[in-house]
């Protein structure tokens, strides 16, 4: 099973998403990654603040790095979590064939589904705004790691 977490930068929100999936599964069975639909931040480390509120709850994400998604992560993974309905668009924009698209979910739909209620971007915001997204993707993560266990088991 692998699953790509995907935001706008891939510095503040993706990183943290990943981190955390890959805190409660088997990654020995699951894989975890992440990628922004922008290039801007390739290369770098997560934004100080989400390497911060991680490493509250005992998560590091301090070796991750920013990439941009490709074409290509369509058919690595076999789903891909967006955080907002900008995302959505950009990440289907990209998408080779409807099989992709099937692929593609907002992530706070596995806490209340078809409700596409979003993560906000916490890039702007203060330290509060950063605890928030990390609630908001703890919650997630631990109903995509029960699907995902009855997968892999
Ligand atoms: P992310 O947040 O998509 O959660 O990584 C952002 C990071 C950087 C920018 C915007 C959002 N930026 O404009 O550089």
């Amino acid at each position: 099973m692998k699953v790509l977490m995907v935001c706008l930068g891939n510095i503040c929100r993706s990183p943290l998403a990943e981190g955390i999936l890959q805190s409660k599964v088997d990654t020995t069975k699951v894989t975890v990654d992440s990628a922004g639909t922008a290039a801007w931040h390739s290369g770098e480390k997560p934004d100080k603040r989400s390497i911060a509120v991680a490493k509250k709850y005992g998560i590091d994400i301090s070796h991750q790095r920013a990439r941009n998604l490709t074409v290509e992560d369509f058919e690595l993974f076999d789903k891909i979590y967006v955080m907002d309905r900008s995302n959505y668009i950009n990440v289907c924009r990209l998408a080779p064939n409807e099989k992709a698209v099937a692929k593609v979910e907002m992530i706070l739909n596995e806490v209340h589904p078809d409700s596409n209620v979003e993560v906000p971007d916490p890039y702007y915001r203060g330290d509060q705004g950063f605890e928030k997204v990390f609630a908001m993707l703890d919650e997630a993560c631990t109903i995509i790691q029960k699907k995902i266990n009855q997968e892999v088991k």
